[in-house]
């Protein structure tokens, strides 16, 4: 029989995670704190002006412990036939501070330690250098992205990682849902925005910062490691328009574009045009150095990766909310929920699929796709996470539909394979893993790993390329 579900030689099977909500250890061995750390409620409404209490509990100080328990999670993933875990490196683990010139030893040791054990296992390592974890001096000294100083800051940092793991990483990617600059523009910029009435005049200089350092790292990854991919990672779950009035439609399109913005720059390797309006309307001055441009210009990200979670409908004149995972706009009557809210939206993934890949023709690699719940744990100890499978099967089958459209996907990474903590709101009780870890939204509990239900079913889909869906 000719199988119908059959991916790609090669494709990338796996699952990512993120330093600041799995490893914990937030002041072991010399690291600094990171803005994660600050806050108790998670990034999405997260604000710092708090000095961190030593009595009170901040889910990222402990998370699920990876920083101690890594080589019994990576042999978890290993049994699940992982091909690559996307993880990133904690920049406040290398550099405390984020502006010292040299870097913390213990810090480049865990990763070596780390990525030594993923090699063994035959796990590529997919390395996002900053995912929502600017180190907190940063933002408290600097103001963040806003501030160019920044820039030779993460490049030095660059520096440091390419050449100490040059023989281990060959897949990179910038900043994590670089595209949150407008919705959460502390997480994806490491921003306060303090005076509204600088707001966009602040997101978009601090993007443009941040465009320069993702086309400098680039730069710096083919000199180092030749051969070496350097992806740019967005924020892709989509908005349709609530209905087929050309207001909503058009408005919709603008507030795409308002996420394309950031890939079209970092894959086009220059400002679209639809920019110049954005900025003459709403007095927008960027401070451009001389060669930024043309940097940006010359070092374009290979490939996109990107997460999806959900779609949501947008109206025209509705305000705008972000969150993780996307747009929170109005409801689509089509589309079931999961119990934190989010559409449903297996279909929408092939959409987007095929409009990035018209748009750029470059690889794509789908770096997050989840699907956040609690878990229910049976009288026998088991864990029968059925809604998460569901989720999981409609999403890759989608995904092989985009393959078949002839999209170039690169793999897959189901987001959260461990319960880990979440980003949006620090709850441990929201999870999206297979393999379920013993402690709550308090903090409290042992740690212990399990794997559910879906755990060998996932390790199923892999073993057999997809050909079980
Ligand atoms: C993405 C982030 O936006 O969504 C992850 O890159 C995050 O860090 C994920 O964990 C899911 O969001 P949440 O809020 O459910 O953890």
């Amino acid at each position: 029989m000719i199988s119908t579900t059959s991916f790609p030689e090669h494709f990338l099977w796996g699952g990512a995670i993120a330093a600041n909500q799995a490893e914990g250890a937030w002041n072991e061995d010399g690291r600094g704190p990171s803005i994660n750390d600050a806050l108790r409620h998670g990034i999405v409404n997260g604000v710092l002006n708090e000095a961190i209490d030593p009595n009170a509990y901040y889910p990222s100080h402990e998370a699920i412990d990876f920083y101690h328990r890594y080589k019994e999670d990576v042999a978890l993933f290993a049994e699940m036939g992982f091909k690559c875990l996307r993880t990133s490196i904690a920049w406040s683990r290398i550099f405390p501070n984020g502006d010292e010139q040299q870097p913390n030893e213990a810090g480049l040791q865990f990763y070596d330690n780390l990525f030594d054990e993923l090699l063994k296992h035959g796990i590529e390592p997919v390395i996002t250098i900053s995912h929502f974890e600017t180190p907190l001096h940063l933002v408290r000294e600097y103001g963040g992205w806003t501030n160019r100083k920044l820039v030779a800051f993460f490049t030095r940092y660059c520096e440091v990682i390419f050449k100490r793991y040059k023989s281990k990483v060959k897949y990179w990617m910038g900043f994590n849902e670089i595209n949150h600059m407008h919705t959460i523009p502390l997480a994806a910029g490491g921003i306060e925005l303090r005076n509204p009435e600088r707001k966009l005049q602040d997101i978009y200089q601090a993007s443009h910062h941040l465009f320069v350092a993702s086309a400098a790292a680039t730069k710096l990854l083919r000199e180092i490691i030749p051969g070496a991919r350097m992806g740019c990672m967005l924020s892709l779950s989509i908005i349709y328009p609530n209905s087929c009035h050309p207001d909503d439609v058009f408005e919709t399109y603008e507030l795409r574009r308002r996420s394309l913005f950031y890939s079209d720059v970092l894959l086009h390797g220059e400002y679209p045009r639809y920019a110049e309006r954005i900025f003459r309307e709403h007095g927008i001055e960027l401070a451009i150095e001389p060669g930024d441009l043309e940097l940006i210009r010359a070092y374009p990200a290979d490939y996109i990766g990107f997460s999806y979670y959900r779609s949501t409908t947008h109206k025209a004149g509705m305000p705008i909310l972000g969150n993780t995972g996307g747009i929170m706009g109005l409801d689509n009557p089509y589309l079931t929920k999961t119990s934190w809210g989010w559409p449903i939206d297996p279909k929408g993934l092939r959409y987007v699929c095929n409009e990035i890949y018209d748009r750029y023709r470059k690889p794509i690699f789908i770096v997050e796709n989840g699907f956040g719940d609690k878990d229910e744990i049976g009288a026998d100890g088991t864990i029968a996470d059925d809604s998460r499978m569901q989720y999981l099967n409609q999403h890759l089958l989608e995904l092989h539909q985009a393959i078949q459209d002839g999209c170039e996907i690169m793999g897959y990474t189901w987001w959260g394979p461990i319960d880990i903590v979440s980003a949006g709101t620090g709850e441990m009780n929201k999870r999206y893993g297979f393999i379920h870890v013993d402690k709550d939204n308090e903090g409290r509990g042992t740690l212990r790993r399990m794997k559910k239900k879906s755990f060998d079913w996932y390790r199923q889909i892999i073993a057999t390329n997809g050909e079980i869906l």
